[in-house]
């Protein structure tokens, strides 16, 4: 009886010793990638594209150095259609999945727009000498991703020859995820007709508190964050408000504003805020249930309200 205790007590000792070697290992293999991880990010010349991309690859950050956007394509796999039916469906399994309501809106194909692009050529035509001017101007809405990358990157325009590079796929994207995510809150509600106040630390803005952030950290290398302006009205006054720069018909300016459209100050000034009836209200309509946000991470809640990406108008 004894001897059996004893051997029981050898065994456990030994499982012991081997748990704790097997757990030092991991922890020291975790801390050398973190550290081997962050030194790489840190490098700021490499030999060449293809080396930059693969180790850009291997950290799983798909934004490469000087950009700042993403493709849309980057969030259909977690917000896409879900074919395990656990997230982005209601109670009863209708689907709501916010890249396929999203890709059929008119704002997911600003840029691809047959009228957009005939006017802005039509434009050109009109007032050849203002042809830079004009284009840098109808992109910054209508394709936004790429107007706003060609500008942090400092060139004087963004024009409807960059858009149509096959090497610029952000600009084609239109009014995508990250165009309305990573809009900030400092200086929104004041700031019109195509100048927008994105936040560029790598940040998406989402209505909801204390949601999982480790897989888009990992993935798309952005952080999911709660922030109030989201769901308000001034989300959308960037772009629903446009004053343009008006020409005599010589084209030469007047100095003169012209009000092309002013949706959102339309808003502003009707009765809705006073109701807290903000654009979201009407354009983004709730589900009656609670929803899983993602797909693919079980054990994520369901969250309310979930505003459909339908954006009707
Ligand atoms: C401030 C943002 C903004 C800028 C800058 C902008 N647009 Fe637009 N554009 C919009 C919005 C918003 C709509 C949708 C309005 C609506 O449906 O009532 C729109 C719609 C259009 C449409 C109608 C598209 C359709 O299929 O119905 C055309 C054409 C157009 N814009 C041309 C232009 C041209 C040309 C320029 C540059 C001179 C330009 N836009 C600059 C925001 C903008
Ligand atoms: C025109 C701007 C706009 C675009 C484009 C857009 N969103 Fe949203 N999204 C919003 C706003 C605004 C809210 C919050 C609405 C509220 O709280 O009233 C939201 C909410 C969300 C939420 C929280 C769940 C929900 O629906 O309430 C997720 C997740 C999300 N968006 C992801 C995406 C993804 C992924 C795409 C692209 C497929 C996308 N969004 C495109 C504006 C946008
Ligand atoms: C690897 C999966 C994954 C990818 C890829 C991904 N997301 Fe998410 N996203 C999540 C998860 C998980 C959550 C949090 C869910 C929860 O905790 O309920 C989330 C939450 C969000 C939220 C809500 C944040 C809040 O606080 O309300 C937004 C907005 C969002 N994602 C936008 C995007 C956009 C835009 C992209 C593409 C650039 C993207 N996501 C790509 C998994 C992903
Ligand atoms: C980055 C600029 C941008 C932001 C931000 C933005 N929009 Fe838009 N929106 C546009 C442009 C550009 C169009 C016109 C696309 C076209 O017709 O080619 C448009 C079109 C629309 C339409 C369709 C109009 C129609 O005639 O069919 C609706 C509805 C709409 N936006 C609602 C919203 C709401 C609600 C928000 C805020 C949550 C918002 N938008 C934020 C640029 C923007
Ligand atoms: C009370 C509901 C409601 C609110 C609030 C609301 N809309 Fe609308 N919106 C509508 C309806 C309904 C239509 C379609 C009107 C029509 O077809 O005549 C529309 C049309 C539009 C259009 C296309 C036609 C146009 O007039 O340019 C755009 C763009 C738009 N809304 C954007 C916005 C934005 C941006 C906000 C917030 C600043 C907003 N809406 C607030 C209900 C609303």
């Amino acid at each position: 009886m004894k001897k059996i205790k004893k051997q029981h007590a050898a065994l456990l000792i030994v499982a012991l010793i081997i748990s704790f070697q097997l757990i030092r290992s991991a922890v020291e293999h975790y801390n050398a990638r973190r550290h081997y991880l962050s030194e790489v990010k840190n490098i700021t010349h490499f030999h060449t594209p293809k080396e930059e991309q693969t180790l850009k690859k291997l950290l799983m950050d798909p934004i490469l150095p000087g950009e700042t956007f993403l493709h849309s394509d980057n969030c259909k796999g977690c917000h896409g259609y879900d074919s395990a039916q656990y997230a982005l469906i209601t109670e009863d399994s209708v689907d709501m999945n916010l890249f396929d309501d999203w890709r059929a809106t008119m704002m997911a194909n600003s840029a691809r727009d047959p009228l957009w692009r005939a006017k802005v050529s039509h434009e050109i035509l009109v007032n050849p000498s203002h042809a830079n001017e004009l284009q840098n101007t109808c992109t910054s809405c209508h394709a936004p991703m790429g107007h706003y990358t060609s500008k942090y990157k400092g060139y004087p325009f963004y024009t409807i020859a960059d858009l149509m590079n096959p090497s610029d796929s952000l600009g084609l994207d239109g009014v995508s995820c990250v165009a309305c995510h990573m809009i900030g809150e400092p200086g929104l509600g004041s700031m019109f007709s195509g100048d927008i106040p994105y936040d560029t630390s790598h940040v998406l803005y989402g209505p909801f508190t204390g949601v999982q952030t480790g897989p888009m950290q990992l993935y798309v290398a952005m952080t999911p964050t709660w922030s109030s302006h989201v769901s308000e009205g001034k989300m959308c006054s960037s772009c629903h408000t446009l004053l343009v720069n008006s020409v005599d018909l010589a084209g030469n300016p007047t100095g003169n504003k012209f009000i092309e459209q002013a949706t959102y100050h339309e808003w502003v000034n009707s009765t809705y805020p006073g109701d807290q009836v903000v654009c979201q209200s009407c354009h983004m309509p709730q589900a009656e249930d609670s929803v899983r946000i993602a797909t693919g991470y079980f054990g994520i809640p369901k969250h309310f309200p979930f505003n459909q990406h339908v954006f009707q108008g």
